[in-house]
């Protein structure tokens, strides 16, 4: 059963005050807060296990490879990845963007053709144009509705024998658009390009089949999903992962060294140099179990009651906006009142201890598009009550009084 007020006791930091006021906090979208049970296993491997992994044969050593490669596991599981090694930890979503970019700066010649979407985050824009900047491949852009939906008919004719490869995201982090995904993979396909998929938004809402989708690559971020900072995960289809060029150089990743010539690891370990985050990885995997002790239907149709209530409401009050009006999206509300800059709402509401993000949400040419400095943006989560956000709809009200 699915009782919010239970699921909030496991977030100790729910309980804390902001400015003396009780914390309302809906900048899920840029980081989801960490249950007590998540934060068990980040202090227990500190307290019990810490030690470096698959270089050991001590016991702490051992031990510790263990919990690791079994949280890969986990992943593995909850992506439904066909093998484990497909899953490449990394230190979050813009290192997965980065690690495929860079594999396929040796595969992309001039004139080849990249194509993003125009609700893409700079890290799902910026690492291709610096690849176009290597190879001469160009980059295209499949355009935006007013609603924040992308225009699928100009995809089809962007598509040709030239598009090597198609990088979208699921879910739009400023908007909350959910991208018609399926379809991008199955027609990319077609044309014989390759799909990258950036699931740092969808991932805490939806589970993703990465077989059933038939993506080639899936990138997610752990403190999205209830999880640590400074990890992630990248699934690739294991004919890609061994195609590409190792990312960095270090150890770990290595078959054999000598001054001559070095040959590489098999997977996955060919793309994870150096001492990787091992509490992280770990405590990553704690996180997932603890979502899927919740279930992502659960948290879907609860968010969606969430985003419908505050919808409703919101658009009661005169003078504000909302960006992103399409039905297919997640609980995020990007908005702005008539005359009144985002950030000074912003300020308001935390005056009232009312967590939202302000500003461009690292997706300027969405803002661009709209024409505006940024919006205020409430993101939700399955912790979130109906309660708070009435609490942020007297805030926005507020603000509005104050601020005109
Ligand atoms: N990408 C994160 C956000 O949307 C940081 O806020």
């Amino acid at each position: 059963m699915f009782n919010v007020e239970d699921i909030r006791k496991d977030f100790p930091i729910l309980s804390r005050k902001v400015n003396g006021k009780p914390l309302m906090y809906f900048d899920n979208a840029a980081t989801s807060q960490t249950p007590q049970q998540v934060i068990n296993t980040l202090v227990e491997y500190y307290s019990n296990y810490n030690a470096n992994i698959h270089r050991g044969v001590h016991t702490l050593s051992q031990e510790a490879t263990d919990l690791y490669e079994q949280a890969r596991q986990k992943i593995q599981k909850h992506f439904n990845a066909k093998f484990s090694h497909e899953i490449i930890f990394t230190s979050g979503t813009t290192h997965g963007i980065n690690l495929i970019a860079n594999g396929f700066s040796s595969l992309l010649k001039k004139e080849d053709e990249i194509i993003v979407s125009a609700l893409e985050h700079h890290s799902n824009i910026v690492p291709w144009q610096m690849l176009c900047e290597q190879t001469g491949a160009v980059l295209k852009v499949i355009p935006m509705d007013e609603d924040g939906t992308l225009i699928m008919s100009v995809f089809d004719e962007l598509l040709s024998e030239k598009t090597k490869l198609v990088f979208v995201n699921h879910i739009s982090n400023a908007l909350g658009t959910i991208n018609p995904i399926e379809y991008i993979i199955e027609n990319a396909h077609k044309a014989g390009a390759a799909v990258l998929i950036d699931g740092a938004q969808s991932s805490p809402h939806i589970k993703p089949d990465v077989q059933k989708l038939d993506v080639d690559f899936y990138v997610a971020s752990a403190h999205k999903m209830c999880g640590p900072t400074g990890v992630g995960m990248l699934y690739g289809k294991e004919e890609w992962l061994k195609k590409l060029p190792p990312y960095q150089g270090g150890g770990e990743m290595i078959a054999e060294v000598t001054f001559e010539k070095t040959t590489y690891a098999e997977l996955p370990h060919k793309f994870e140099a150096g001492t990787p985050n091992i509490a992280g990885g770990i405590t990553f995997g704690a996180a997932i179990d603890y979502m899927n002790g919740i279930g992502f239907d659960h948290i879907a149709s609860y968010e969606n009651e969430l985003l419908e209530y505050a919808t409703e409401k919101l658009l009661q009050i005169e003078g504000l906006k909302i960006y992103g009006t399409t039905k297919e999206k997640t609980a995020v509300i990007s908005f702005n009142l008539e005359g009144i800059h985002p950030y000074d709402v912003g300020t308001i509401l935390d005056k009232l201890g009312i967590a939202v993000r302000t500003g461009h949400h690292c997706a300027q040419p969405i803002m661009d598009f709209y024409k505006i400095p940024g919006t205020v943006r409430a993101s939700f989560a399955f912790y979130n009550t109906k309660a708070e956000i009435d609490a942020l709809i007297e805030g926005v009200k507020k603000a509005k009084m104050m601020l005109s």
